[in-house]
């Protein structure tokens, strides 16, 4: 096998975070009267809360000031950490944990690489905080993807070179960043057809074919 460890992007390919992002985001875009849908959402796949708050206010006919859009990025996580409480070891879905399980076996680095600053939190709702072998996020990194900063961070942790790494990813802006970083890229959901990207995933359990784990 090629690879020594792997890196996972956490919203869309650990967890369904999407829907909470997308009805925290849409809740203050309407307060605001800014027109927001699913298909916008996804633009924000990938990017920082500020990145991802200035791509909603686009839309505005309404210039806001910095407090201002720092309120509103607050009021918008206030919502979705309330969403996220929900959550439970029961949300890692079964193809998830077993993928997880396998790749553990094969002795393989394990790493996330995400650029949200709630990873720490989702990561123990969903049961998985002492699974990694680290944990990289929009805490310890100044440029969001489509940069590869986190996805060097998290492979620097993990001592490994980029191209000893494959990273899994379901955000255009992600697969752009492996792709700069070095990385082989194995793309998934949202981001699964992007020509960018060496392996197609249609589940995470696909990995274990790609990577020629015989399990
Ligand atoms: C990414 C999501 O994982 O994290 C983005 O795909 C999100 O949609 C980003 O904007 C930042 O998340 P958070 O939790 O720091 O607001
Ligand atoms: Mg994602």
């Amino acid at each position: 096998m090629q690879y020594k460890g792997i890196i996972f992007d956490l919203d869309g390919v650990i967890c369904s975070t999407d829907e909470s992002h997308y009805l925290a985001w849409k809740a203050l875009a309407d307060r605001l009267q800014i027109p927001f849908d699913r298909e916008r959402n996804n633009l924000l796949r990938g990017v920082s809360r500020m990145a991802s708050l200035e791509i909603i206010l686009e839309k505005s006919d309404k210039t806001y000031s910095d407090d201002e859009k720092a309120a509103f990025a607050e009021e918008k996580n206030t919502m979705y950490r309330e969403l996220l409480g929900r959550m439970s070891p029961a949300d890692l879905s079964d193809d998830v944990r077993n993928t997880l399980n396998v790749l553990r076996e094969e002795r393989l680095k394990l790493a996330i690489g995400s650029s949200s600053k709630n990873t720490r939190f989702i990561l123990e709702r969903i049961g998985l905080s002492d699974f990694f072998d680290a944990v990289a996020d929009g805490n310890c990194i100044t440029h969001s993807k489509p940069h590869p900063e986190v996805f060097l961070k998290a492979a620097d942790m993990i001592s490994l070179a980029p191209g000893e790494c494959v990273v899994v990813e379901d955000a255009h802006a992600g697969v752009e960043a492996a792709v700069a970083g070095g990385f082989d890229c194995a793309a998934i959901g949202d981001a699964k057809d992007d020509e960018r990207a060496l392996y197609h995933l249609t589940c995470i359990s696909d990995l274990i074919g790609c990577l020629k784990i015989n399990n």
